[in-house]
């Protein structure tokens, strides 16, 4: 057989292999990164693994690796800027469960961080994890000039920070029981859930060549329309699947008075407008012609997915 057969990451293979091929390497990349369960302290490590391996859709590493194809970036350096993405989430996940936030005691279909373990390992655990993405995206060489990893961290930085993804989270708890607009929803999406989409994929392409202005405006816009379509759907799923199916309890959102595109809008319209920000994002990928497949194929699963 051919390379070409064999090449499970490359553009040759169909999607499901590719995205298993990426869920694999995550697996194992964040298997070695993470302090292993017997160092100590032990029970923290412990909880920074539960949470952050053995599961996920591993959406944000997927989308940073196909950013990558239109920067023909090397795949050993957005390895690590995907497991760092994946750090940040498996925090924000840990953080977003606690009894002070949603209140969540299901996750990836295990009980969350803080039932298995207790809240203040939980809490650290997520601290932890946020700190260990900095750590990573800063050790390892990850861009040929030096000025474009610093500005790959500071983009992760706001990705996360209070104008970024734990902003979005403050607006989130604040917005229960409100009656908010649809521009302020859409607002709270896309920095609680959107920014670090968004800055996933401009990791991923910031790892290979530089693009021209164009072309990276045309990636964070498709970024930007993935990034809130993922949010719509995840409002979408929580009202339309079941707990078994999403590995998460699902209902939460109306029965903690959660302000969401479902309940805004209907959940009809709310999928039309996802399917009207899958349409936009796959024109935005136009200009990078066949370096673009997967990620017009993770627009499509995003959207599309049932879980
Ligand atoms: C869930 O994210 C939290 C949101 C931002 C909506 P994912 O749906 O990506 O969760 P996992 O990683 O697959 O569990
Ligand atoms: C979570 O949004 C967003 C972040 C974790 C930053 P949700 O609260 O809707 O996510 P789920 O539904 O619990 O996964
Ligand atoms: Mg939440
Ligand atoms: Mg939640
Ligand atoms: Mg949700």
């Amino acid at each position: 057989m051919s390379d070409q057969t064999h090449d499970k990451g490359g553009l040759k293979a169909t999607f499901n292999e590719w995205a298993q091929d990426i869920a694999g390497q995550m697996e194992k990349t964040l298997a070695e990164l993470l302090p292993s369960s017997n160092t100590p302290p032990t029970r923290l490590h412990d909880a920074m693994r539960y949470a952050t391996l053995g599961g996920g859709k591993r959406v944000r590493p997927m989308l940073a690796f196909a950013a990558a194809d239109v920067s023909a970036a090397p795949r050993e350096r957005v390895r690590i800027v995907a497991a760092a993405v994946e750090m940040i989430h498996a925090y924000s996940l840990i953080h977003d469960d606690l009894p002070c936030m949603d209140d969540d005691v299901l996750r990836r279909g295990r009980p969350t961080c803080h039932i298995e373990f207790d809240e203040a390992t939980a809490l650290l655990a997520g601290d932890a994890l946020q700190a260990m993405a900095f750590q990573v995206v800063s050790t390892h060489s990850l861009t040929e000039e030096a000025a474009n990893q610093i500005e790959l961290i500071r983009l992760l930085a706001e990705a996360c920070g209070s104008r970024g993804m734990a902003g979005g989270q403050a607006i989130d708890l604040a917005s229960v029981a409100q009656d908010i607009s649809l521009p302020e929803l859409e607002h709270m999406h896309m920095l609680k859930t959107g920014a670090l989409i968004r800055v996933s994929v401009m990791m991923g392409a910031l790892c290979g060549r530089n693009l021209t202005a164009t072309q990276r405006q045309k990636l964070d816009h498709y970024a930007k329309c993935v990034g809130l379509a993922f949010q719509v759907v995840d409002d979408i799923l929580d009202c339309e699947s079941n707990t078994e199916r999403l590995g998460k309890t699902a209902g939460k959102d109306q029965g903690a008075n959660k302000p969401t595109y479902v309940s805004l809008l209907g959940l009809n319209p709310a999928k039309q407008f996802a399917d009207e920000l899958l349409q936009d994002a796959h024109q935005s990928l136009q200009i990078f012609g066949v370096a673009a497949q997967r990620l017009h194929e993770l627009a499509d699963f995003i959207v599309r997915r049932d879980y």
